[in-house]
Formats: structure tokens, C-alpha cells, sequence
């Protein structure tokens, strides 16, 4: 089994104008980074930055939208369907990230359905999982991003397009990144569930990527675990040191 590429993607949020566009992408070009051979780097910015970004963006790094509608688009105000993202040649989006299941309440299975669509459309998925402070303090970690990650493997025959992106809801955007071990031990956790009710190869080949307070300082550390295969990085990606886990890839 070819050895799993490092991803690294940069979740901009709600965040940025037309210069500050520019500004980051200024940045991300001239950036020395590792060969698209050894490090596939997706950026997220808003929607209506897309294609702004797309425009200025190098060729060796990708873009990704932060959400899409969970069926073919219509009378649905407000939303941006995964048709569009096809249209607008977007090849990534992130699904079921922790803002939109506790703000919107996406539940596992409407995440799930959003990750289906959006595979069925040709668009790759990075599907976000992950538990509160509450439930890791009661134990039931694995228990939650398990249930998190069933609901897609029940609506999912494919993974191939899939990057896991384990993100510990205590983690974002507090500054408390997990240990190492700590992501270790949930990115081993899955890789083991997907190796059970999925299949090994799927567990061999899915990369389970981290999110939650990663920074030049903390993220060496976590690359060098083995089940660790990225970092999906929010408030540092708007600024330089989001280039820096690209170095740590192993
Ligand atoms: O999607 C990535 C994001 O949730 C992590 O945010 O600011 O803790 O890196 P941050």
C-alpha cells in the first residue's frame, strides 16, 4: 500500500476581505514547501472568496469550499450546491465541521447525506469529527466520533475521496491543542474502527487528518505520530505559520 500522502488544509472561516485575499495567497506562493508529491495543500477560504483565491492560488495547492447543500440545488435560499462547486471547478469541501453541527445543528446523519451528495457529485470530502469537553471528560470519546464516523460509513460505499479530519471540539480555536498522544490515540481509535467495519484497506488508506489550535510550535510533534496525516489548521491559516506543518510532514 502506497504510503499516505500529508495533507494540510487551511480553514479560513468566517474570515478575511478582498485584501487580505491577496495578502495570504501572496504568501502561500512563495512558500517553500514540500513537492504535491509529498504534501497535498487544500485552502479554504468563504465562498465568495473562491474564486478570487482559485484565480491567484499556485497550481500545486487546491481549494476547498467549507460546506455544501446536502441535495441537488433548488429552493433552498441561502445555500451553495455541490453542483456549483463543480461548476466553479472547487475539487474539495469540508462537511461536518464542529461550528455547523453545534451552531446549525447538522446532525450525524445530515452530515452524512452532505457527504454522500457530495462524492456522488465528484467533490472530495473532508469530513469533520469530533468530541466535546463534556464527553471526553464523561469518557466517551471514541464512543462519538465512532457514532460520527458510522453514520458516513453507512451512507458511503467509496472512501477513496475522504480525509478524515479528527478536530476535538475543546481544541478549537482555544489555544488547548490535544497532545500528541491524546490525537494518537483517537486517530489509532478510528483507524482501527475503519479497519473493523469498514475494511483494512480503507483503514490503510484513509488519511485521518488533526484540527484544533495547530501551530508551528505544536505541530511537529503531533506529524511524527504515525496515524497523524495532517492537520486541517483554522485561526493560524490566515496567517504564515500555517505553511509550517507542511514542514513537518514526515
Ligand atoms: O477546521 C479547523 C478548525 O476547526 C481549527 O481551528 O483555530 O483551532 O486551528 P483552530
Amino acid at each position: 500500500m502506497a504510503p499516505r500522502k500529508f495533507f494540510v488544509g487551511g480553514n479560513w472561516k468566517c474570515n478575511g476581505t478582498g485584501d487580505d485575499v491577496k495578502k495570504i495567497v501572496t504568501l502561500l506562493n512563495e512558500a517553500e514547501v514540500p513537492s504535491e508529491d509529498v504534501v497535498e495543500v487544500v485552502v479554504s477560504p468563504p465562498f465568495v472568496f473562491l474564486q478570487q483565491v482559485k484565480g491567484l492560488l499556485r497550481p500545486d495547492f487546491s481549494v476547498a469550499a467549507q460546506n455544501c447543500w446536502v441535495r441537488k440545488g433548488g429552493a433552498f435560499t441561502g445555500e451553495i450546491s455541490a453542483e456549483m462547486l463543480v461548476n466553479l471547478q472547487v475539487p474539495w469541501v469540508i462537511l461536518g465541521h464542529s461550528e455547523r453541527r453545534a451552531l446549525l445543528g447538522e446532525s450525524n446523519d445530515f452530515v452524512a447525506d452532505k457527504v454522500a451528495y457530495a462524492l456522488s457529485q465528484g467533490i472530495n470530502v473532508i469530513a469533520c469529527i469530533g468530541e466535546t469537553l463534556e464527553q471526553r471528560e464523561a469518557g466517551t470519546t471514541m464512543e462519538v466520533v465512532a457514532a460520527q464516523t458510522k453514520a458516513i460509513a453507512e451512507k458511503i460505499s467509496n472512501w477513496t475521496n475522504v480525509v478524515l479530519a479528527y478536530e476535538p471540539v475543546w481544541a478549537i480555536g482555544t489555544g488547548k491543542v490535544a497532545t500528541p498522544a491524546q490525537a494518537q490515540e483517537v486517530h489509532d481509535g478510528l483507524r482501527k474502527w475503519l479497519q473493523t467495519n469498514v475494511t483494512p484497506a480503507v483503514a490503510e488508506s484513509t488519511r485521518i487528518i488533526y484540527g484544533g489550535s495547530v501551530n508551528g510550535a505544536n505541530c511537529k510533534e503531533l506529524a511524527a505520530k504515525p496515524d497523524v496525516d495532517g492537520f486541517l489548521v483554522g485561526g493560524a491559516s490566515l496567517k504564515v505559520i500555517f505553511l509550517f506543518p507542511l514542514l513537518s510532514s514526515p
